[in-house]
């Protein structure tokens, strides 16, 4: 449908949190189109079942990955052909070059498995974020939803939601917690935005 908001979502990994969009609507949760996905690998786990449900993907060769302004100009070009609206990092594990984030500034979310501003920036992905909570003796974690600015994890947040932090837990199963609560709160950001009811006023964003 021609007024539905096109969304592009950029993966890297399992691509959990890309079914969990896709999905979501899929299930009619939101009036949103996913038009286009870049994978920066082959390997994403993702990248199959977008080919599966026909999304329209991209995965940019090294070269281009590796040269910010080569990949900021590819990324523009598959925005631009998707008539893209917002875009939806969803364990993207590729730097965004400044001049693309500067092309769609306050248009560029990101799914961190931890309560930002804790727990965040370079080299805090994946297993090392959740380790990390769990050596410092963290009782609760959770996941943040923000807006992406230059430096790494470090735009405002638009959504957080906790979970409790067991003291038996293993970067993994917290991981497994996380991310079942990841699934539910980037849905609902995307939707949020597709419902035009974000008012960002500098770091405070409100849902309206
Ligand atoms: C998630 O934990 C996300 O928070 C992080 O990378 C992981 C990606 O998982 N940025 P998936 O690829 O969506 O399964």
């Amino acid at each position: 449908m021609a007024n539905k908001y096109k969304i592009a979502v950029f993966i890297s990994g399992g691509g959990s949190n890309f079914r969990a969009i896709h999905q979501a609507i899929l299930q009619d949760k939101m009036n949103a189109k996913i038009s286009c996905v870049i994978s920066s690998t082959e390997k994403a786990g993702g990248l199959q079942y977008a080919r599966d449900n026909n999304l329209p993907c991209y995965v940019p060769a090294r070269e281009i990955l590796g040269d910010a302004s080569r990949f900021t100009d590819f990324l523009l070009e598959k925005m631009t052909a998707g008539n893209v609206s917002l875009v939806v990092l969803a364990g993207f594990l590729k730097k965004i070059p400044a001049a693309f984030i500067e092309s769609f500034s306050g248009h560029i979310i990101n799914i961190h498995p931890a309560l930002l501003p804790s727990f965040g920036g370079k080299g805090m992905y994946g297993r090392h974020v959740h380790q990390a909570v769990i050596d410092y003796g963290c009782k609760i974690s959770g996941a943040t939803v923000h807006l992406v600015s230059n430096d790494y994890d470090a735009g405002p947040p638009i959504f957080q939601k906790c979970v409790p932090v067991f003291t038996d837990d293993s970067a993994e199963s917290l991981a497994a917690r996380v991310l079942e609560i990841e699934h539910e709160i980037l849905p609902q950001a995307i939707a949020s935005f597709a419902n035009n009811q974000i008012l960002i006023t500098g770091r405070k964003i409100e849902i309206r």
